[in-house]
């Protein structure tokens, strides 16, 4: 009889399509064995009365970023650990390259940082923020080849921003070496113009921070890149959608055939721009770009994760300390909202927040769960089959479920290195107890299983939602 290394007995097996009650057998890493009843493991997990789901892949997170004057709260170590104890396997970090320098090395920056520090596996976004001639036709290509497929532009912001001449030649390369552009869509005229109004009438509380991203900026900016991405021929991840305008116009480009893809946040699901009017600094513990909208444009995000027109659910996970030097409170220079800086933390509580709202309040099903939270990501970034599956030849990169544990989400009992949650007090129903990477048990019972260094580096593979090739 084969021995396993590992035996997952008597749990739910959930899939993106499909369930099953069966047991899992893991060997070198990988899932060896799908059957009604496995044994011989050298190490047994009882997983009776839970689901036993793919690993978590959170493909939007900022660790180890440099952020100007103020201090990113993670780095690969307790980002990824935060990742671990919230069910997620894999994470998809940016690498940003600064205006000076090259996007080679900044992508070797980004290795070294990472190297023997993170407790999950991970692979890279590069960020263009300088597209030279060398980084267009020489480092780009070589880059996308390599295994870096998923390249990320912003439209708006003053030391990341691209032109739109720029946008396009991103464009242009990806589509011809087989990547996927993923843009920060925020029509940058208009919040400049946002911004010289508040700014002559001194609004310059926190509540402001919604007035300065208007919902029109990102929907005028949606749509002008799902032009592009069909005008190009290449595949576009519309990151952070937060508004109904945005969201429709990426329904109607999917269901016209483009390969245009959308990604929303808890953030968008569960926060309004109420939340910036909170007394005193509290206000700046919401300031995250595009900003928490209203109501409608809530319920529109939830209408689009179930509708499978934006196809990935991610943390945007960006933690600044609300306390201390160069935090949200404290910026280095305070003139108002604009000097706080932007992102929350959320890596930790992404899916138990999905899990508990969604698939609890029945907005999504739990196979929509798994292919919002993992499989999708592992697809469109270039690591499926491989992760974001429980299928024999895939990792073992599994989370263990109870969907009854009930948990009151709190700054105490989470393990980023921010000093705040954006969701304290709030209560869940459904948590991961146990995450598994490539059959290494990591976390388990609330405790830290593993060393930094587990987690590795993964290349992206071809990529095969693309259009067919034609040339332009
Ligand atoms: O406020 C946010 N989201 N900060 C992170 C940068 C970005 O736009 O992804
Ligand atoms: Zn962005
Ligand atoms: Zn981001």
């Amino acid at each position: 009889m084969r021995e396993f290394e590992l035996v997952i007995q008597g749990g739910l097996v959930v899939a993106d399509t499909g369930t099953t009650r069966c047991d899992v057998g893991v060997a070198d890493g990988r899932i060896v064995a799908l059957a009604e009843k496995l044994d011989n493991g050298r190490q047994i997990i009882d997983a009776s009365g839970l689901l036993v789901l793919p690993g978590g892949i959170d493909s939007h997170v900022h660790v180890a970023q440099p952020s100007g004057a103020s201090i990113i709260a993670d780095d690969f170590y307790s980002g990824t650990m935060s990742a671990a104890f919230g069910g997620t396997t894999t994470i998809l970090p940016f690498a940003l390259q600064q205006r000076d320098q090259s996007l080679l090395e900044a992508v070797q920056d980004y290795h070294q940082t990472a190297a023997g520090r993170s407790f999950v596996d991970y692979s890279f976004h590069p960020i263009i923020t300088n597209a030279s001639a060398t980084v267009i036709n020489q480092e780009l290509p070589g880059l996308i080849r390599d295994g870096y497929r998923s390249i990320k532009v912003f439209m708006t912001y003053e030391n990341l921003k691209l032109s739109e001449f720029d946008v396009l030649k991103v464009m242009h390369v990806a589509r011809e070496q087989g990547g996927i552009v993923m843009v920060h869509c925020e029509n940058d005229g208009a919040i400049c113009y946002a911004n010289e109004k508040l700014e002559q009438e001194g609004k310059t509380a926190p509540q402001f921070h919604a007035a300065l991203h208007p919902a029109i900026a990102e929907v005028e900016a949606v749509n002008r890149i799902v032009v592009f991405s069909e005008w190009f021929s290449v595949s576009v991840m519309i990151v952070h959608v937060s508004t109904r305008g945005a969201m429709e116009s990426i329904r109607r480009a999917r269901q016209r055939g483009l390969k245009v893809y959308g990604e929303t946040f808890p953030q968008y699901l569960l926060l309004t721009a109420k939340e910036l009017e909170r007394p005193g600094l509290e206000g700046t513990k919401y300031i995250f770009s595009p900003p928490p909208r209203d109501e409608a444009s809530r319920d529109a995000c939830w209408e689009g994760l179930s509708t499978d027109v934006l196809s990935v659910f991610s943390s945007d996970h960006c933690p600044f300390r609300f306390e201390g030097k160069g935090g949200k409170q404290t910026p280095p220079v305070f003139k108002g909202f604009r000097a706080v800086p932007n992102g929350i933390p959320g890596v930790e509580t992404r899916l138990p927040l999905l899990f508990s709202e969604g698939v609890g309040r029945g907005r999504i099903t739990l196979h929509q769960f798994v292919a919002l939270s993992s499989t999708n990501h592992a697809k469109i970034y270039g690591l499926y089959p491989q992760k974001g599956a429980i299928a024999v030849g895939a990792d073992a990169d599994l989370a263990l479920w109870d969907p009854e544990r009930e948990v009151t989400i709190s700054q105490s009992v989470l393990h980023h290195g921010c000093d705040y949650t954006p969701y304290e007090g709030l209560k869940v129903k459904g948590w991961p107890i146990t995450t598994i990477l490539r059959g290494q048990v990591i976390v388990r019972d609330g405790k830290l299983q593993a060393q930094p260094g587990t987690g590795i580096y993964q290349k992206q593979n071809a990529l095969f939602q693309q259009y067919p090739f034609a040339p332009l």
